[in-house]
C-alpha cells in the first residue's frame, strides 16, 4: 500500500502527525505530490524529512518558484514567503555550501508529472503539472474539466489546491460526501485530490492524505498540534500572520 501526501508547507508539527499515522498503517511507498516548502516556518526540516522517507516526489509550484524563480501570479504574501523560503533552503549561511547544494540537489531531483502502473501523478493537473488549480467550483465549467479530462488518459492524483475530493464526468464530491473512500475504476476518468498535510483549506484543520492500494482511495485527517505552528509563523516577520490563522480554521 501506498501513502500519497502533498503540500506540507513547512508544517513540521502536520508532517510529522501524518507520519506517525502512516507508520501504523503498514505503508510500503510514499508519494509526495509537491510544495513540501512555501509559507510555513520550518522549510528545512520539512525537506530533509521528505527525502529520507519518500520513494517518489513530485514537484510543485512552491519548489519551482525557489528553484527557477518567483512567477507573476503570486500574491505579494505568497511572493515575501517564497522569497524568505528560498534565503532559509538555499542561501542560509550558517550551514555548509554541500547541505544546501544537497538541498537543490533534491529539488531538481522531483518529477514534473510521472505514470507508475497505469496511474499519473502530478501537483497541479495534467494540463498544467505544477501550477493549473481545479477547484471545486471548476467542475461546473464544462470546458475546463473538457480540456483537462481531454490531458488525462485515465487516472491521476493531485494536491495543489488543498481541497481533497475527486472529480469526474459528474463533478466534485467531497471525501466526506463518500465515506471518505473511492474505488478506481468507478469512472473512466478521475482526478483525485489528496489534499493538504500542512495547510488544508475544506474547512477541516486536520492534516489530510490518502492511502492507496491499487484499487482503493482512502482519504485520513489527522490531528496535530497546531498553536505551535501559529506561534512559529507569527515570529517570522516575512510570514503573514493569515498564513498561521487560516491553520486553525482550515482555510
Ligand atoms: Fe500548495
Amino acid at each position: 500500500m501506498k501513502a500519497i501526501i502533498s503540500d506540507i508547507h513547512g508544517n513540521l508539527e502536520a508532517l510529522r502527525a501524518v507520519l506517525d499515522d502512516i507508520d501504523g498503517l503498514g505503508v510500503k511507498e510514499i508519494i509526495c505530490l509537491g510544495d513540501v516548502i512555501g509559507y510555513g516556518p520550518d522549510p528545512k526540516e520539512c525537506l530533509d524529512i521528505i527525502q529520507s522517507v519518500t520513494n517518489l516526489n513530485i514537484l510543485g509550484n512552491h519548489e519551482e518558484a525557489v528553484l527557477y524563480g518567483i512567477p507573476p501570479n503570486f500574491t505579494p504574501r505568497a511572493k515575501k514567503a517564497l522569497e524568505w523560503t528560498r534565503k532559509i533552503v538555499l542561501e542560509d549561511e550558517t550551514e555548509s555550501p554541500e547541505l544546501r547544494e544537497s538541498r537543490r540537489k533534491f529539488m531538481m531531483s522531483f518529477k514534473v508529472q510521472t505514470r507508475i502502473e497505469g496511474v499519473t501523478y502530478v501537483h497541479g493537473s495534467p494540463r498544467g503539472p505544477t501550477r493549473e488549480y481545479v477547484l471545486p467550483r471548476d467542475a461546473q465549467d464544462k470546458k475546463k474539466m473538457k480540456a483537462i479530462f481531454d490531458c488525462l488518459e485515465d487516472f491521476c492524483f493531485c494536491g495543489h489546491t488543498h481541497t481533497p475530493g475527486i472529480f469526474n464526468y459528474e463533478g466534485f464530491t467531497h471525501p466526506s460526501d463518500m465515506f471518505d473512500l473511492y474505488m478506481l475504476g468507478s469512472d473512466e476518468k478521475v482526478l483525485i485530490n489528496v489534499g493538504s498535510v500542512g495547510q488544508p483549506r475544506d474547512g477541516d484543520p486536520r492534516a489530510c492524505f490518502v492511502t492507496f492500494d491499487g484499487d482503493t482511495v482512502v482519504w485520513r485527517r489527522v490531528e496535530y498540534n497546531i498553536e505551535p505552528v501559529v506561534e512559529k509563523i507569527y515570529a517570522v516577520p516575512e510570514l503573514d500572520n493569515f498564513l498561521a490563522d487560516r491553520l486553525r480554521e482550515g482555510r
